[in-house]
């Protein structure tokens, strides 16, 4: 399972990337925003940072104004995938900019029929925010079987599932051991993953019995 990093943070895009886990990033308005300045910086700085692919979203809500957004994103790099909402207008654009070999990303996918459609109009990914779901009642979870069960019984689908919404590191297990191509996560659900008590216990252990071994032999070293 490849895993993005859903952030505009570039501190948090250099930490992350420099331990080697980065397989992409997803960014969205909202994420934008958080981080405050200009975007196009960090839309650029991004894209040289990170080799796989970059979501960036368009904010215009009709379709011409969606291509010739997502063709100006397009141009911050060879692995900018522009990222449309599951509208009508949105599909149309999945359709063209799939068609000119402009990959994109569907997003704000909360059923599978959504998913289904998103597909069909060439989506390279679905974006089903699982989070949100939970957030009214709704398992997410659930909806990412449904999904990959729909997509396997069909060889001309292509379309990856990246999960996004994704709150906590169970949602992370849960999404691979279903199979889901990618999740993309939030620095803290990562910085989460990395951590467990007993290897802060053991690590500080180590390093205590190192240090008996050392006062009566000053001279050691590794
Ligand atoms: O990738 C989509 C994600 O950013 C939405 O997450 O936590 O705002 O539901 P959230």
């Amino acid at each position: 399972m490849k895993i993005f990093l859903d952030t505009a943070n570039l501190e948090s895009i250099r930490k992350f990337n420099d331990m080697g886990l980065l397989d992409g990033i997803t960014t969205n308005p909202s994420l934008m925003s958080k981080e405050g300045g200009n975007p196009k910086d960090a839309m650029e700085e991004i894209t040289k940072i990170i080799k796989g692919d970059v979501s960036l979203e368009v904010v215009s809500t009709e379709y011409s104004g969606m291509m010739e957004e997502g063709k100006r994103l397009r141009q911050y790099g060879e692995n900018v995938v522009v990222k449309v909402p599951m509208t009508p207008d949105g599909l149309k654009a999945c359709k063209s900019l799939s068609f000119e070999g402009i990959p994109v990303n569907v997003t704000l996918i909360f059923s599978a029929n959504q998913a289904l459609l998103a597909a069909k109009s060439g989506a390279k990914y679905v974006s089903p925010f699982i989070g949100r779901l939970d957030d009214v009642g709704q398992n997410g979870m659930e909806l990412i079987k449904e999904i990959k069960e729909i997509f396997d019984h069909y060889d001309y689908i292509k379309t990856q599932i990246l999960v996004a919404s994704v709150r906590h590191p169970l949602h992370v297990i849960d999404a691979a051991k279903i199979g889901a191509d990618v999740v993309t996560l939030p620095p803290a659900v990562l910085d989460k993953m990395l951590q467990h008590p007993l290897t802060k216990i053991g690590l500080e252990n180590f390093l205590a019995d190192w240090d008996k071994l050392k006062s009566g032999n000053p001279d050691i070293e590794i």
